[in-house]
């Protein structure tokens, strides 16, 4: 069985030994993998690490804000890069799912390698995990997806990887968090390439608003209905917004919009999932704000698809 505290002590020993007195920086995104690295490896390497959080435009909303306050907080050495223009200017046009993840995680790396020149760093430490790991292709299996902590590295990197969490599942590096008192423990996962694989089609600012808008619906429609004893916090619940428009009527006038589908799952590892049996009233409050509040959309679906043969996120 699985025990947070010899992990974390084993783990602080690896880190100091394979960095030694060398500097690192570690990318953070406040999900809670990348957030539990970095307490642990500013556990073995103190000032010499340095967070970085890059602000693609493809975040939550008000994210870089709870991610700023979080760090803060920490009491980690920390620096916020703007890079909203650099991703959005990157992905102009692309819509292959494989080819978003592969330019998004080649970006996020050469910010990293120019932030690491400043600070002369030559290590780069990654919340990679467990599933990631395996969907992505590694040791031989099958690629499913390329998880953007692995399969959207360069093949030419500048910068040795340090990986404390790489063997760990889910719970298990929830297990660490609640040991360090790392604040998004409880946080539901969330990919590396953020919005953009939500956001079927071209990933452009307009879009990417959409997206954001409707996933922040579904998250305060599924907290509320937690908080009212309705539903169990789900593992993960989301919206995706498709480029498919259908016809709909507003206001009596014929209005030509775009779907969102609601996603919310149950899974303990990732690797497979069941779709969430939400009271039809939680998804009908969602369908309600989302049609209302936004603009763009005018129809809603719920995804009642297990994985497999489906995967969580649907690029
Ligand atoms: P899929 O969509 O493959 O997702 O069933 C499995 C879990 O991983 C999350 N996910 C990612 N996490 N980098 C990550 O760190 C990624 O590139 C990535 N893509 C998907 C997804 O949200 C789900 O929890």
């Amino acid at each position: 069985m699985f025990k947070a505290e010899p992990f974390i002590n084993e783990k602080i020993k690896a880190v100091e030994d394979q960095v030694g007195n060398g500097k690192a920086i570690i990318a953070v995104s406040g999900g809670v993998d990348s957030m539990v690295c970095a307490a642990l490896a500013s556990k073995a390497l103190g000032n010499n690490l340095l967070a970085i959080f890059v602000n693609t435009g493809l975040m939550r909303k008000n994210e870089p804000d709870e991610v700023k306050g979080m760090l803060t907080e920490i009491g980690m050495n920390f620096k916020i890069v703007d890079a909203q223009k650099e991703f959005f200017d990157a992905l102009k046009g692309v819509t292959d799912p494989e080819m978003k993840r592969k330019i998004i995680g080649e970006k996020f790396i050469r910010v990293f390698e120019r932030e690491a020149k400043g600070f002369g760093a030559k290590y780069l430490v990654q919340g990679t995990i467990a599933p990631d790991c395996i969907e992505s292709g590694c040791d031989g299996k099958k690629l499913i997806k390329s998880h953007h902590n692995v399969g959207g590295l360069p093949e030419k990197m500048d910068m040795e990887l340090v990986e404390p969490l790489k063997d760990l599942f889910k719970e298990e590096v929830r297990m660490v968090a609640r040991k360090l008192n790392v604040k998004s423990s409880e946080r539901q996962p969330f990919p590396g390439p953020a919005l953009a694989v939500r956001c079927l089609g071209e990933v452009t600012p307009e879009n990417i608003a959409l997206v954001r808008e409707a996933c922040f619906i579904v998250e305060d429609e599924v907290k509320k209905a937690v908080d009212a004893g309705k539903m169990k916090m789900p593992w993960q619940y989301f919206a995706i917004v498709l480029p498919i428009r259908s016809v709909g009527v507003r206001n009596d006038d014929r209005i030509y919009g775009k779907t969102a589908v609601i996603r919310i799952v149950e899974s303990t590892d990732a690797v497979t999932a069941t779709h969430t049996d939400v009271p039809a009233d939680v998804l009908n409050t969602i369908s309600k704000r989302i049609t209302l509040e936004m603009e763009g959309i005018n129809r809603v679906a719920y995804d009642i698809t297990d994985k497999p043969p489906a995967t969580i996120e649907w690029e």
